[in-house]
């Protein structure tokens, strides 16, 4: 076959396969609950039949691996300084999920070279043959690394809870995203709601001036009841959802699980995630 043929065959083959799709969990204020989403979503997830891997992209305070009680020998620090490949900082957690650990104190994706980043992103992206799902747990606020990751999601999944202060800067993180003209998937999940009316109530505040000031729509990712069993995991260092599947955070998780599985947010693109970040700052 001639070579020009076997390009095209090869690009043909590229183009059907598809990519895994990928979900970002942003928040404008911290401590909203995304590591813990990220993290019991990711089980919920790969329980259900699929390959996940769960990236800890907060590259200042990492704490995935807290969470998963695990300890990291190497993390992206390593892959990045070129010491380690991304297979050898890959840990397989008991429930099947793929942590890909994040680096203490890393150097923001803007501050590395173009070498440095390009190296990054390329071996992630090489998750994207291995995985149906990439579950993104990014740092709070609206710094640049955190739109690049979040830009070139699939999916971008807010977090906020009801508190004025958590609602003022989700809004401000899907105005972020807008400006960025993202053109995803955006969700909202209400994280420890006092009930569903509460939640729901949040949830309209953010999407209806979303709509009328920014013309974005956002979908109702549902919400999570504030559950004294959650914080209770965490010290035991139990992903909620194994600890208490019974609680009533895993039942609202699981039905969040449910319907990302059946709903089109999980369609991949043909395009990888990691290209995209990668284009963010091209
Ligand atoms: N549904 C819930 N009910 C009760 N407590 C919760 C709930 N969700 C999270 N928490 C508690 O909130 C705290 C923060 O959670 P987590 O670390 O997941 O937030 P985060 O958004 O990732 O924070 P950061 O911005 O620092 O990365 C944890 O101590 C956790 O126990
Ligand atoms: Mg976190």
């Amino acid at each position: 076959m001639a070579a020009e043929d076997q390009a095209s065959k090869l690009r043909e083959l590229m183009r059907s396969s598809r990519t895994a799709r990928t979900i970002a969990v942003a928040s404008g204020k911290g401590g909203v609950g995304k590591s813990n989403v990220a993290m019991n979503l990711s089980i919920l997830l790969s329980a259900a039949g699929n390959r996940v891997a769960l990236v800890d992209a907060d590259l200042g305070l990492a704490n995935l691996d807290v969470l998963a009680n695990v300890a990291v020998r190497a993390n992206l620090s390593h892959v990045i300084a070129g010491s380690h490949t991304l297979e050898q900082i890959i840990i397989d957690l008991p429930s099947g999920v793929q942590l890909i650990p994040g680096a203490s104190g890393l150097a923001k994706l803007a501050d590395l070279s173009e070498f440095q980043r390009a190296q990054l992103l390329r071996s992630l992206g090489h998750l994207e043959a291995d995985n149906d799902v990439i579950v993104v747990d990014c740092s709070a606020g609206l710094g640049p690394d955190v739109m690049s990751f979040a830009c070139g999601a699939d999916h971008i999944m807010v977090v906020t809870t009801p508190e004025p202060t958590a609602v003022t800067d989700g809004y401000a993180v899907v105005k972020a995203i807008t400006q960025r003209r993202y053109g995803g998937h955006v969700s909202l999940l209400v994280n420890m709601a006092t009930n569903r009316h509460e939640a729901r109530l949040t949830h309209q505040r953010i999407a209806t001036v979303a709509r009328q000031f920014l013309g974005q729509r956002i979908f109702d990712a549902g919400y999570i009841l504030a559950d004294p069993k959650v914080p209770e995991a965490v010290r035991k260092r139990e992903p909620f959802v194994l600890a208490y599947p019974r609680c009533s955070a895993s039942r609202c998780l699981a039905a969040l699980a449910a319907r990302l599985r059946s709903g089109e947010s999980l369609v991949g693109q043909q395009q990888g995630f990691f290209r995209r970040v990668a284009n963010w700052f091209a």
